[in-house]
């Protein structure tokens, strides 16, 4: 299938690597044209889509920490396409980068109250920012689609990373929140929990802090019994962000291979 999301409008922030880059170009090659968003440069990005030759890229700086910022950024969607339909919040403080450690393994009791804070001020203040930002475009055209990107941590639980997993099981909660008050205006807002995967961050993060074991440990709680790629999300991000997905809001999608089964 082809073309899902011609003429649609689609941010996603945390895109400039990863897999908020494979995100990108998966909504792209529906047709989507695509903002691609971070605080690294996007340049990498937006050129492979633009080698592609499939929906539209731009590319802009920004901090989900700030506002105007966020602002900024649904003002560039505008200008350029004209109407927002879709906003992925896939930007997180998670692998480390040359602006940040990212979330580092240790016991719950000694990260320090700035690696906490840093962390919620990212991963939970962000996604509300974003959503701030967007949301009045989406109530003008009473249409759209908001994807937020929790972890199956939050149900399997994980030792070392509670700032990290705190933050995406607030991001989880955030969404059924907003499900509820924005549905009257035809926004829908789904969770994408992904299983662990074998993306660049998470590679760094085995090697910083020699935790190579934990691909394994993932694999084999996996009912599909595989490592995860990035590639692995791209259908349910396509799925949640077409108007085949219309009827749904509020959920919680765990795409990780059958790791997590929800019993509500
Ligand atoms: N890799 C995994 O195993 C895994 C599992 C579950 C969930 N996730 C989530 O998936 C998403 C992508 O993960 P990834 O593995 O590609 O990691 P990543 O670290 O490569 O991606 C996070 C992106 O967010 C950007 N970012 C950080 N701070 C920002 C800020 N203040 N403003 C704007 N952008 C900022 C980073 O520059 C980066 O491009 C994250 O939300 C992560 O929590 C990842």
């Amino acid at each position: 299938m082809a073309d899902l999301l011609a003429g649609k409008t689609i941010i996603i922030t945390g895109a400039a690597r990863g897999i908020g880059q494979a995100y990108s170009l998966a909504l792209a090659a529906q047709g989507a044209n695509v903002v691609i968003a971070d605080i690294l440069d996007t340049a990498d990005t937006v050129a492979q889509i633009e080698a592609a030759g499939s929906g539209a890229a731009i590319g802009v700086a920004l901090d989900v920490t700030d506002i105007d910022s966020c602002r900024a950024m649904a003002a560039a969607a505008l200008d350029s396409y004209g109407r927002i339909d879709g906003l992925i919040n896939n930007a997180a403080l998670f692998g480390p980068s040359d602006k940040t450690k990212g979330a580092e393994l240790m016991p719950f009791d000694a990260i320090d109250e700035q690696m906490w804070d840093n962390m919620m001020a990212v991963n939970v203040k962000g996604a509300w920012n974003c959503c701030k930002a967007v949301v009045p475009a989406m109530r003008e055209q009473n249409y759209g689609k908001i994807v937020n990107i929790s972890s199956n941590t939050v149900a399997l639980g994980a030792a070392h990373l509670l700032h990290y997993v705190t933050s995406k099981g607030a991001i989880a909660t955030l969404s059924r929140c907003l499900a509820k008050e924005l549905g009257p205006e035809g926004i829908r807002v789904n969770t994408i929990s992904p299983g662990f995967i074998q993306s660049q961050a998470s590679l760094d993060i085995m090697e910083n802090f020699d935790a190579h074991a934990i691909t394994d440990e993932m694999k084999n709680v996996c009912a599909l019994g595989r490592e995860q790629y990035p590639d692995d999300l791209v259908g349910s991000a396509i799925y949640l962000c077409s108007e085949l997905s219309d009827f749904v809001s509020g959920q919680t999608l765990y795409v990780d291979g059958g790791a997590t089964f929800s019993g509500i």
